[in-house]
């Protein structure tokens, strides 16, 4: 089973969300070893799931509050509002959300949030280039896990995305023998701290000339895609 998943962050409108799946044109795909994501706007989301009834996709937002009761903080969305419409999962620690000033710390309470409200998380996780470049990937690596994952003990529903943050929506070339190490270092952190092998999927400038490369990566589950999900005739064909 592999994991094919598409990131919108802020695009797309009501009237674009229905074209765009028209062209994907999924009916025409067996996707028995499959699973497909698509990680939406909050303004989308409950299009996406009616649109949803047909397949099997899983609708994730991409974002949602470290406080999980009704409360009054104006403009946050809990994952019990997301469930309540049958939202999947959320994807959590990407690093455009760390530059609003996420922390490591609310990354946390967050993933812990959507667990207990029984959603999926892709766990975003990655290296700055000055990381990459002074070989403290690694080091990076082992604490984003250790302090995003802190007594989080149920690794089922969680889904690691290494992204290098210098690969995100850049034209640099895909450092193939970075992933396989990274993927098999947070294969070997789960399998040593928490019993648990885990599915790893790989963002950053993933595109149709790449995508066939990455997936054959041993220890690499599947693809997370940004720009080039999009277009929803590219990411068809990806499909
Ligand atoms: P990209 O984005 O494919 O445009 O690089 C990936 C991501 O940030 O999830």
């Amino acid at each position: 089973m592999k994991i094919i998943a598409s990131n919108w962050k802020m695009n797309g409108t009501h009237d674009e969300i229905h074209k765009y799946f028209k062209d994907l044109c999924l009916e025409e795909k067996n996707l028995s070893k499959t699973e497909l994501i698509f990680a939406l706007p909050f303004t989308l989301l409950y299009e996406a799931l009616k649109i949803n009834r047909n397949y099997f996709l899983k609708i994730f937002a991409q974002n949602c509050c470290y406080h999980s009761e009704d409360c009054g903080l104006t403009g946050e969305i809990s994952t019990k509002m997301l469930s309540s419409i049958g939202v999947h999962g959320t994807i959590l620690g990407h690093s455009e959300r760390k530059q609003f000033g996420e922390t490591l710390e609310v990354i946390n309470m967050k993933i812990k949030s959507s667990l207990d409200e029984k959603l999926k998380v892709i766990f975003c996780i990655g290296e700055t280039y000055d990381d990459y470049i002074e070989n403290k990937t690694e080091e990076v690596i082992k604490y984003q896990i250790e302090k995003g994952l802190k007594n989080v003990k149920n690794l089922e529903n969680i889904i690691f995305a290494y992204e290098p943050i210098w690969a995100i929506n850049s034209n640099s070339d895909v450092d193939f023998e970075n992933i396989r190490n990274i993927s098999n270092l947070v294969k070997k952190i789960c399998i040593d701290t928490k019993s648990y092998e885990p599915k790893i999927i790989y963002g950053g400038s993933v595109n149709l000339y790449n995508f066939r490369k990455i997936l054959d990566i041993k220890d690499i589950s599947g693809i997370l895609v940004g720009k080039a999900s999009l277009d929803s005739k590219k990411f068809s064909k990806m499909i």
